[in-house]
C-alpha cells in the first residue's frame, strides 16, 4: 500500500499524456466481429459492485443481443432521465439563447480581472492597457476553448460507456448525457465563433487526460474521472464564470450547461454510494490513487503556464519567463488561501471525492495541503452551484411547459 507523504512531488506518479498515447496505439484484443472477451478482461480490472454497472468489452456487441439482457433493466437511472424533459435547452433557438448578443472585446474585459493571474506579474504589469484587455479575452478564449474540447470528451466518453454498460438503464443514462454533451459542444462552439472566430488548439496536458478516460475500459476510470472529476470541475468553472464574467451571453450560457451538469454528477454519485462501501482495500487503494493523480494532474498542469505557451508568445512573451515569475508569485500557501473561496474550482474537486469517499486517512495529508478537511467535512452534500442550476432549470421550465411570452420574458431578464 503506497502512503502519501506532504509533499506533492513525491506524489507525482502518472503522466497522462504518455498513457494516452500508449492507449491509442496499444494492440487490440479483438478484430471484425470477434471478441476475445478472456484477453480483454485481463488486461482491465473492472470493479463491478453493482449489476447496474457490468460491463461488456466495447466490441462485443453479441453480448447487448442477450435475450435475458433485456428485462434486467435497473430503475436507479430513472429519475435522472425522466428529468431531462424539465432541463431541455436548445442552443440554436433564440428563446432559450441568443448568439448574436454583441460584446466589446477591443475595450472590456469578458471575464474578471481577478481570473486572470498572470495580470499581476511585473512582465504583464509592463504591458499597454489595451494589451491587458487583449490578454484577459484571450485568457478567456483559451479557457472557452478548454471547456469545448473538455465537452466533446465528455460526448464521447458517455457514447463509449453505452458500448461497455450491459444494463439497459444505465445505457439509457449514458445515452441521454451524450445528447446533452453533444448540445454543449454546439453551444460552446458557438460561443468561441461569436466571439473569436475559431477554438484554441487543445494543450497537451488536456488532451491527454481526456483521451486517456475515452479510451479507457474501466467504468471507474471513466465515471471517477469524468462524472466526479471533470464534470465536478466544469461545475466549478461554470460557477466562477456565472459569478465573475462581465458578458451576459457567456453568463447565461453557463448557467443553461449547468443544468445538465448537476445531473451527470448524480451519475457519478450514484456509482460511488453503490460502489465505494463494497470495496476491498486493493480496489480501494486503486480508485483512489487513480482520482488523486487525475486530481493532481488537473491542479499542477491545466493552468500551467506551458500550456498557455502559443498564448503567452502572441503578446511577446516567454512561457519559461511568465512560469518563472508565477512560481515566485503563486506559493502553497496562495493556493491554499484561494481554495477558502467556495466556488474555487479544486476546493470543489476535493469536495466532490471528499462526499464521494474517494478521500481515506490514507490520502488526506495529500488533500490536506490545500484544503481544510474538517471544514469540508462538516459542509452539507450540496455542490457548488446546485443553486445556480435549479433557478436556471426554473427559466427552463417556463420556456419548456409554460406560454412561450412568459418564457420570452424570463430570458430576458
Ligand atoms: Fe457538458
Ligand atoms: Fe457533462
Amino acid at each position: 500500500m503506497r502512503h502519501y507523504c506532504q509533499s506533492p512531488s513525491v506524489f507525482y506518479t502518472h503522466n497522462f499524456f504518455v498513457i494516452g498515447q500508449q492507449s491509442e496505439s496499444g494492440s487490440r484484443p479483438w478484430s471484425g466481429n470477434r471478441v476475445d472477451r478472456e484477453t480483454v478482461m485481463s488486461n482491465v480490472k473492472q470493479i463491478t459492485k453493482d449489476e447496474a454497472y457490468d460491463t461488456v468489452p466495447p466490441g462485443d456487441f453479441a453480448a447487448m443481443m442477450e435475450v435475458d439482457r433485456y428485462n434486467k433493466r435497473s430503475t436507479a437511472f430513472d429519475k435522472i432521465i425522466s428529468a431531462t424533459h424539465d432541463h431541455f435547452w436548445d442552443p440554436v433557438d433564440p428563446r432559450y439563447i441568443d448568439f448574436s448578443e454583441p460584446f466589446d472585446l477591443e475595450n472590456e474585459m469578458i471575464v474578471s480581472p481577478d481570473m486572470v493571474p498572470e495580470l499581476n506579474l511585473p512582465c504583464f504589469q509592463a504591458l499597454p492597457e489595451k494589451e491587458k484587455v487583449r490578454f484577459a479575452n484571450e485568457t478567456a478564449r483559451w479557457f472557452m476553448s478548454s471547456i469545448l474540447h473538455g465537452e466533446q470528451g465528455a460526448l464521447n466518453l458517455s457514447a463509449s460507456l453505452c458500448h461497455i454498460l450491459r444494463d439497459p438503464g444505465a445505457q439509457e443514462y449514458a445515452a441521454n448525457q451524450a445528447r446533452e454533451e453533444a448540445r454543449h459542444v454546439t453551444a460552446f462552439g458557438r460561443y468561441v465563433k461569436a466571439r473569436w472566430g475559431k477554438p484554441l488548439p487543445v494543450g497537451e496536458t488536456l488532451s491527454g487526460l481526456l483521451s486517456e478516460m475515452v479510451h479507457a475500459q474501466e467504468v471507474y476510470k471513466k465515471i471517477v474521472g469524468m462524472q466526479l472529476l471533470v464534470e465536478g470541475l466544469a461545475m466549478g468553472v461554470f460557477a466562477t464564470l456565472y459569478n465573475n464574467s462581465r458578458d451576459p451571453l457567456l453568463v447565461k450560457l453557463c448557467q443553461l450547461a449547468m443544468t445538465d451538469e448537476a445531473f451527470h454528477h448524480k451519475f457519478g454519485k450514484i456509482w460511488a454510494d453503490r460502489t465505494i462501501p463494497k470495496l476491498d482495500q486493493e480496489e480501494r487503494d486503486l480508485i483512489e490513487d487513480w482520482a488523486a493523480s487525475c486530481f493532481q494532474t488537473l491542479l499542477f498542469n491545466l493552468v500551467n503556464p506551458e500550456q498557455k505557451k502559443a498564448l503567452y508568445a502572441d503578446f511577446g512573451l516567454d512561457w519559461q519567463q511568465v512560469q518563472a515569475e508565477m512560481l515566485d508569485a503563486v506559493t502553497d500557501e496562495d493556493r491554499r488561501e484561494e481554495m477558502k473561496d467556495a466556488t474555487n474550482v479544486f476546493r470543489v474537486l476535493v469536495k466532490t471525492l471528499l462526499k464521494a469517499g474517494i478521500i481515506t486517512e490514507r490520502t488526506k495529508p495529500f488533500y490536506a495541503v490545500y484544503v481544510d478537511m474538517e471544514e469540508l467535512n462538516n459542509e452539507d452534500d450540496r455542490m457548488v452551484g446546485d443553486d445556480i442550476a435549479e433557478q436556471g432549470i426554473s427559466f427552463l421550465k417556463t420556456v419548456n411547459f409554460g406560454n412561450k411570452k412568459a418564457g420570452v420574458q424570463a430570458a430576458a431578464e
